[in-house]
């Protein structure tokens, strides 16, 4: 294997990954922000922010598919005599003297130097805060007295970012803003509906300023040389419609070894119907007074810096693991849990791969991103709980997406997919587990929104099941609806039509026979959980209901969903086999063997033990397991996207990085800690980023959704970071059963699964108010614990009873 070219290392100490080189294969990103102010920021600055939702609340714009990638973002200019260059590289792309980009938790820090001056931003969102803080460090390193001229540069959104891209009959007139000292406050829309309004500020005084784009770029520019700069000279531009702008210009002088900091805040601020304006016209500017107010110093920022490292110490307290391994460590210490929050926060709304438009929160998305969360957070969760469930319908069934800022279900995707209501089970049961908090059962929750259809959580959980069960085909499998898990296996929609979405195209449902494997395993694993719920809380008759459902499922799979080495994937509309080994492609799936192996099926026939080495025979590659094989070659109509992708890529054999911590924990549960570990550490990014820098492409210290399978033309390299599924549950896998620590209702579950030569290995777990400090012996085994002491006692059995306090924990395998 040829050594590839590397563009930057993890820096565990300070939680960082540096980037030395700003030519990334794509651009590497970091997200800003943890509740409702959110940014993306790549490498060189380029990216957006928006408060709570991407699409319906935008702040700056940003232009995906673009030439270059990557164009629009927070940019410095810094004219020092007529060299002209950005901290970040671009957009000038003026060859710097020094280059790194530092991307922390929730943080970035891009510094560039040039002719004996360093350019030092530091980016974040402050806890609690709408806005934006980017401070600019600016030192003449150089032994002659400098003199420069800085411009900031922000573009505004209009506020929708669907119609900022395509209104333009519109948009071209609608543009306002207010210049007020050093603040430029953008309005568009304020006059009418809109009780919002953004504004861009300095601590500084300004010795000019431009708010309209063509005035400052140019018209036959762009933002590699926008006129201004260029020449030096701001033109004191005031936007009215077209394109609005913010950018300050600063004349600045510092001696040899002098520095000075520069803080520049983008903010966000609501008002009250009647207090939106303080004259005819002018916007009532209080509140975004105040909020500058408390970012105007350097101490006031560094102070807010320090909460945030704070928040994440705390954050990355609560589950710690020391192996020895680096690789290992610095995923589940530091990036993977990182990686949950981001997905907590955004589902697959934005990313470099989401527009921010297409998708809200998924249902089944946020159920499992959650899972990866809920330690952290588990208040947040609770409330996230709720917010899903109330778009649920009264059968059961539920919206595929909700919009953040309405919370309302999403009417252009529409529901149908008959996976999503067990996903609620999947959520809840690990909140309580987490939390303790079997009261989030009782909350009267809505069906639809709807007012008035409230009816307890609890309530929503047997629904969702009894949609399963009241919607059986003919094997007494799941009815898969419109798609299940694989939104691309779309076996009831036909679509000969280029013009219709696979997604959404309506669906024939009369006379189908589509079932499917994976839905019946996920409704064993998720209703199992929900018998051991019922059983808490004594509700013993809904418990010996459920588990009558499963005897029967369980005896379905067996007899209808087997293939002789593997878990058969589906039947199609007509009832004819899908993901067997009579098929002509696509013989085999990933997502049955998964869900059918955590849920045990036909374990003591041999049907678990077989499916797995299936797995490993027909799936695994270098870079993972791949979703099917062989690969499509080509359109089925009866099944839809799946078979629209070349091979390799997404659905039709790529290594969907999502499911294959699915098989992994059915190796664990099986005891096979070898397997488990080695696909595990394929998908780990870490051990990517040891290897595959250049071909991989995206963001090495997080997982992305897919990276191209055995059959793709360029194997390994990956696509659609970030916003994946794969996070929650490489953690879920990594925390609870490769290295083995489960909570549960009662206390702690210990019980790893580990490769033979795993050594000695510590955990420092917070759990509701105890901490447990646990040291594992493996001893050589991979599965199978033998003892456990608990602050020197011994214990019966694999949980260690809650109670507040600090323990010890002794396991010897
Ligand atoms: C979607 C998931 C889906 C997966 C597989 C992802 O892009 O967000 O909901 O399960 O693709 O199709």
């Amino acid at each position: 294997m040829e050594q590839q070219k590397r563009y930057g290392h993890f820096d565990d100490e300070h939680r960082e990954y540096v980037i030395t080189d700003p030519k990334t294969p794509w651009p590497w990103i970091n997200y800003l922000g943890n509740e409702d102010f959110f940014s993306l920021i790549s490498n060189t600055a380029g990216g957006y922010s928006f408060y709570k939702d991407a699409k319906f609340r935008r702040i700056t714009r940003y232009r995906y598919n673009n030439v270059p990638m990557d164009n629009g973002g927070r940019y410095f200019y810094i004219n020092d005599g007529g060299a002209i260059w950005n901290p970040g590289w671009k957009p000038c792309k003026t060859p710097l003297d020094f280059y790194e980009c530092r991307h922390g938790m929730s943080y970035t820090r891009i510094t560039g130097r040039k002719n004996g001056v360093e350019a030092s931003v530091l980016f974040f969102v402050p806890l609690k805060t709408w806005a934006e803080v980017q401070k600019l460090t600016l030192t003449n390193q150089s032994n002659e007295t400098k003199t420069l001229k800085l411009f900031s540069f922000e573009e505004w959104c209009l506020w929708n970012a669907a119609t900022d891209m395509e209104n333009f009959q519109r948009n071209f007139s609608t543009g306002e803003v207010e210049i007020e000292g050093a603040t430029i406050y953008h309005k568009t829309e304020y006059r009418e509906r809109r009780n919002h309004y953004a504004f861009y500020h300095v601590n500084a005084e300004i010795q000019g300023f431009d708010t309209d784009r063509e005035t400052f770029v140019g018209l036959y520019n762009e933002f590699s040389n926008p006129d201004a700069v260029m020449e030096g000279k701001p033109r004191n531009s005031h936007a009215h419609g077209w394109s609005p702008i913010a950018s300050h210009y600063i004349e600045v002088t510092l001696q040899p070894g002098e520095s000075k900091d520069f803080v520049f805040l983008l903010g966000y601020i609501e008002n009250e119907q009647d207090k939106k304006f303080s004259a005819p016209q002018v916007i009532n500017k209080e509140k975004a007074h105040a909020l500058i107010a408390r970012f105007d110093t350097t101490e006031k920022v560094d102070k807010a810096f320090a909460e945030l490292n704070a928040y994440w110490d705390a954050l990355l307290n609560i589950y710690k693991v020391r192996t020895g391994n680096d690789k290992l460590d610095r995923m589940v210490n530091i990036w993977n849990q990182y990686q949950c929050m981001v997905t907590f926060n955004f589902s697959r709304s934005a990313s470099f791969f989401e527009s921010g438009i297409g998708r809200g929160m998924g249902f089944r998305d946020s159920n499992q991103d959650l899972v990866g969360f809920v330690h952290q957070i588990p208040s947040r969760a609770r409330q996230r709980i709720i917010d899903i469930a109330s778009t649920q319908f009264p059968d059961g069934g539920c919206y595929h997406q909700y919009q953040p800022l309405t919370k309302r279900g999403n009417n252009d995707i529409g529901g149908g997919f008959n996976d999503d209501p067990c996903w609620l089970i999947f959520g809840t049961v690990a909140y309580i587990k987490e939390s303790g908090d079997f009261s989030i059962l009782d909350e009267m929750v809505p069906f639809d929104n709807q007012p008035g259809s409230e009816v307890t959580l609890f309530e929503h959980l047997k629904v969702s099941l009894n949609h399963v069960i009241n919607n059986l085909g003919p094997h007494m499998l799941p009815l898969i609806g419109r798609a299940d898990w694989n939104d691309c296996l779309n076996l009831n929609c036909f679509s000969w039509d280029p013009n219709e979405s696979f997604q959404t195209t309506e669906n024939v449902s009369e006379g189908t026979k589509a079932e499917s494997l994976m839905i019946a395993g996920l409704f064993v694993v998720t209703a199992k959980e929900y018998v051991k719920l019922c059983d808490k809380i004594a509700k013993h008759e809904e418990g010996e209901r459920m588990q009558k459902a499963i005897d029967a499922m369980i005896e379905a799979v067996k007899k209808h969903g087997w293939d002789g080495e593997w878990y058969l994937r589906a039947y199609d509309f007509y009832g004819r086999k899908i993901g067997s080994n009579e098929c002509d492609e696509a013989k085999i799936f990933i997502e049955s063997q998964g869900w059918c192996t955590m849920a045990e099926i036909g374990a003591d026939e041999g049907m678990v033990a077989k499916s797995l080495d299936s797995c490993k025979k027909y799936l695994e590659c270098e870079h993972g397991m791949v979703l099917n094989n062989p690969a499509f070659t080509k359109y089925i109509y009866e099944y839809g996207e799946i078979s629209s992708y070349p091979e390799g890529y997404k659905e039709n054999a790529g290594i969907f990085c999502h499911n294959n911590p699915w098989v992994i924990i059915g190796e664990c549960l099986a005891g096979r800690g070898n397997d488990a570990w080695s696909h595990y550490a394929k998908i780990l990014p870490s051990y990517v980023e040891e290897k595959y820098q250049t071909l991989h492409k995206v963001e090495p210290y997080v997982n992305c959704q897919m990276v191209a399978g055995k059959d793709a033309f360029r194997p390994g390299e990956g696509k659609n970071s970030w916003l994946t599924g794969t996070a929650a549950w490489m953690w879920y896998t990594v925390s609870e059963f490769i290295l083995g620590i489960k909570p549960d209702y009662d206390g702690i579950c210990i019980d790893p699964c580990l490769p033979e030569t795993a050594t000695d290995y510590t955990v420092q777990r917070k759990f509701r108010d105890a901490d447990y400090d646990i040291t594992i012996h493996p001893n050589g085994q991979q599965k199978g614990v033998k003892q456990i002491v608990l602050d020197g006692t011994p214990i019966e059995g694999t949980v260690i009873p809650y109670s507040s306090g600090h323990h010890t924990v002794e396991v010897t395998m």
